[in-house]
């Protein structure tokens, strides 16, 4: 209605005045994807926005997603003042993945090789050797495995499962796993897949392995998006947030996107795969940080500087 309309000319005003960049994770709601692009912004994966975070000449940045994103922003660039819609969005992984405790399993296997995924705390990554993303986690840990070296992962057991399967690699996984993904149920996957037998399967590595086992391409969100743009099929099903497929379907207007399944449900999805602290962003949110520079993020420069090597190590690997 207008009351969006006039939320949405208010903050591309004050983005512009107050020299902000806005960063969108594919999951968040559609009207704050259209706004970082329209706004010289940009929508990503979780690597690419670490990476646009760090080079974009602003200097303040609201990042719409959940906290690690904003925590990987502000660890790269504590020149600039980060913002978040809604600091209360976290993930199950970080959530699942406490940074004594990781101390801990750390401590007992010190022969390893620390890889943690982005998905965790600042104070987890202060302890890595390496971050990784789902993008870039299976080259790195094929590497470290040619130069002969024992892995300890966390948090997510799926995607570690599955790059150990790809990889042959040593790995020790913490037992952690995302509640959205680790909905996607094979069964109900399989008699999509019955129905429509022409369709390409798309299933992100944070799915459990009876689901990665169907998939045709299994990747990070950015390479979910470009296997629809660049395939030659003309119906996809689409394992991982559906917040992805809002981008999807501007980039490829006119392939058919289905949704895969969750836990009870079939070709009629009806409560589909959607993280619930993803969904706490919104224009409202943005509108706050903008006017009374709320949802600042703050990280702790000791722990701020020892995390920083894992992830520059990522950024450059994958230059
Ligand atoms: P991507 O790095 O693939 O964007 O995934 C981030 C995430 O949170 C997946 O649930
Ligand atoms: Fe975390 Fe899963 Fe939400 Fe991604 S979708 S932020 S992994 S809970």
């Amino acid at each position: 209605g207008t009351d969006k309309a006039a939320v949405i000319a208010r903050i591309k005003q004050l983005l512009l005045e107050k020299d902000v960049a806005l960063v969108a994770h594919y999951y968040v709601d559609g009207d704050i994807q259209d706004l970082a692009l329209e706004t010289g912004g940009m929508v990503a994966d979780s690597l690419e926005m670490a990476r646009f975070g760090k080079s974009h000449p602003a200097k303040n940045l609201i990042v719409a997603g959940v906290r690690f994103m904003g925590e990987t922003a502000k660890i790269l660039s504590p020149e600039k003042r980060v913002f978040m819609p809604d600091l209360d969005a976290t993930c199950s992984l970080d959530l699942g993945c406490d940074a004594s405790d990781f101390a801990k399993f750390r401590a007992a296997h010190p022969d390893r090789v620390v890889v943690v995924y982005a998905n965790t705390s600042a104070a987890v990554k202060a302890q890595a050797d390496w971050m990784v993303t789902s993008s870039c986690a299976l080259a790195i840990v094929h590497q470290l495995n040619l130069a002969g070296k024992k892995i300890l992962w966390a948090p997510d057991r799926h995607l570690g499962r599955y790059i150990q399967e790809q990889t042959g690699a040593d790995m020790l996984l913490w037992n952690g796993a995302c509640i959205v993904h680790d909905e996607f149920k094979a069964v109900e996957l399989d008699l999509l897949m019955a129905q429509y037998p022409n369709a390409m399967v798309l299933v992100h590595p944070e799915s459990p392995q009876a689901v990665v086992d169907l998939a045709d391409v299994v990747g990070s969100t950015s390479a979910m998006i470009k296997a629809v743009v660049e395939g030659s099929a003309t119906e996809y099903i689409v394992a991982t947030d559906k917040g992805i497929l809002h981008r999807m379907q501007q980039l490829a207007p006119h392939k058919k996107l289905i949704e895969a399944p969750t836990a009870g449900n079939s070709a009629t999805c009806k409560s589909c795969a959607h993280c619930p602290w993803m969904a706490m962003n919104g224009l409202q949110g943005i509108l706050d940080c903008l006017e009374n520079a709320s949802g600042e993020i703050f990280v702790d420069e000791p722990i701020r500087v020892a995390a920083l090597s894992c992830i520059e190590r990522m950024l450059d690997f994958t230059k």
